[in-house]
């Protein structure tokens, strides 16, 4: 059975002092709660990650690193790699956002390079994807996600699906306030469990968690998480306040 994950994305936000009291305060929220249908992960800048680490009991919430290099090690100056990563204790890396892929000029080819380090580093992926407003409207949204998941994921085995959560994330949701409405969230859900039944079967497809991510509140996120195919969210602007996250970790 799949898990119910909620993540949070931080992006380029806190100092390492304010980023160790935001993962307490969530640490020890997480841990009053006594009835929690998910796992609940924070995702903080490579500078946070032994500091939070050292903040949080790992049991109960995970740490992300939000982004790994495609080189495991060498003259690459600015760079972290998953393996260091791990040496921090995180657990998980998201990797694929739409702002590395735009900003940082990440290409399938990268991701999927990425992807191989991170699962070799025994790190798990959160592998975002999701399309721009001017791909909604023209209609190539599916064709736009379906290529992003086969260009960066499809080259795994089976076995190694098992460490990859996917987060659909459409663009022009991120960050803006416009949510996807439950209906289609859920219906791009299910259409990426469609493929990967395809490619892996029934079983693969149904074991895959699969998160909603852009402008996901504690306002909207029980419509969100109510429906069959989405197993929780990846949470930038919200993930800021404890209280606004753990309404979100606790909409199921
Ligand atoms: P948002 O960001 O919740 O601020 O829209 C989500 C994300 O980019 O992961």
């Amino acid at each position: 059975m799949r898990k119910n994950i909620v993540a949070g994305n931080w992006k380029m936000n806190t100092t390492v002092p304010e980023g160790v009291e935001l993962a307490k305060a969530v640490c020890e929220a997480v841990c009053k709660e006594q009835n929690l249908k998910c796992d609940v992960v924070v995702g903080v800048p490579f500078t946070h990650l032994c500091a939070v680490r050292q903040a949080i009991d790992i049991n109960k919430v995970g740490l992300a690193a939000e982004n790994c290099a495609d080189h495991v090690s060498g003259a690459y100056t600015g760079e972290v790699s998953a393996p260091m990563v791990a040496s921090t204790g995180a657990n998980y890396v998201i990797l694929g956002h739409s702002e590395r892929r735009e900003y940082y000029h990440e290409t399938a080819e990268i991701l999927k390079t990425k992807v191989d380090l991170a699962l070799e580093a025994g790190l798990k992926v959160i592998f975002c994807c999701g399309e721009s407003l001017e791909q909604r409207e023209n209609g190539s949204f599916k064709q736009v996600i379906e290529d992003e998941l086969k260009d960066s994921l499809f080259h795994l085995s089976a076995e190694q699906m098992a460490n990859i959560v996917i987060a659909y994330e459409p663009i022009w949701a991120i960050g803006t306030g416009k949510t996807a409405t439950a209906d289609q969230a859920q219906e791009i859900h299910a259409f990426i469990r469609s493929i990967l039944a395809d490619k892996y079967g029934k079983q693969v497809a149904d074991d895959t968690t699969i998160l909603y991510g852009g402008s996901c509140k504690p306002s909207n996120a029980p419509e969100l998480f109510a429906k069959a195919d989405i197993d929780g969210g990846l949470i930038g602007g919200a993930s800021l306040k404890a209280a606004d996250f753990m309404g979100i970790v606790t909409a199921f």
